[in-house]
């Protein structure tokens, strides 16, 4: 091990930093990514465990079908081919990530979600990877869950996600979030239970949870 950064580090200073740079970008998409068919897919446990357990539960039930994704980035751009048999919109806050949206996508903040649709319109809403990544303050994290309460029908599910480490937890969001308490526990069959915590770094917490 000792012999192998030692040869690293020799490697690293004989060649030109840019080179440095591009090999260190290249090994990080090798163990960031994954191809999946023609699709690029980010290859993290909280990732598989969504793509490979919880979208397709979902995708398979017909009682799910006007469903809705909150934030986009470039790996949430295959989901749409996941839910091509259903009713699937996105809602993004940035406009240059509208590519990664569903073919129904709104330029929009989720806290406006009931701007667009009316009371009771979703099934589900999966709602993960926005809290800590843009979603901080308390009043804009009250009124998201608020929208997403109204939008939803009685016995819809909401999936809420976010990573629950102190550096990317703006506040202890599921006790101190009023709006969120409005939910009832949603026991989720595959992963036995309402709260699933995936074993990374992150922590990353998966909440199921219904409006009664
Ligand atoms: C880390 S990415 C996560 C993408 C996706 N939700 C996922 O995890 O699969 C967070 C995204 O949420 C978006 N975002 C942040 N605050 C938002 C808000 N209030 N409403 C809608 N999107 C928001 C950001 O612009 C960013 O693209």
């Amino acid at each position: 091990m000792k012999a192998f950064i030692l040869a690293k580090s020799f490697v690293k200073d004989l060649l030109p930093p840019f080179l440095v740079r591009q090999i260190q970008k290249l090994l990080f998409i090798t163990a960031t990514h994954r191809l999946h068919g023609f699709d690029l897919h980010l290859n993290l446990p909280d990732r598989r465990i969504l793509e490979s357990v919880i979208i397709p539960y979902f995708a398979k039930l017909d009682e799910f079908d006007k469903i809705l994704f909150v934030g986009c980035d470039w790996y949430t751009k295959p989901y749409q081919k996941y839910f091509r048999k259903k009713d699937y919109w996105t809602i993004e806050i940035q406009p240059e990530k509208r590519k990664y949206g569903a073919k129904k996508h709104i330029v929009d903040a989720i806290e406006n979600l009931s701007n667009y649709f009316v009371d009771g319109y979703f099934d589900l809403i999966i709602f993960t990877g926005v809290f800590g990544h843009g979603l901080n303050s308390r009043d804009a994290t009250e009124e998201a869950f608020n929208q997403c309460f109204k939008c939803l029908r009685p016995g819809g599910v909401l999936v809420f996600g976010w990573n629950d480490i102190p550096e990317l937890t703006p506040f202890p969001v599921t006790e101190e979030c009023h709006n969120f308490k409005k939910f009832s526990p949603y026991f989720f069959a595959p992963l036995s239970g309402s709260r699933y915590v995936v074993g990374d770094q992150w922590k990353h917490t998966f909440i199921f949870c219904t409006k009664p």
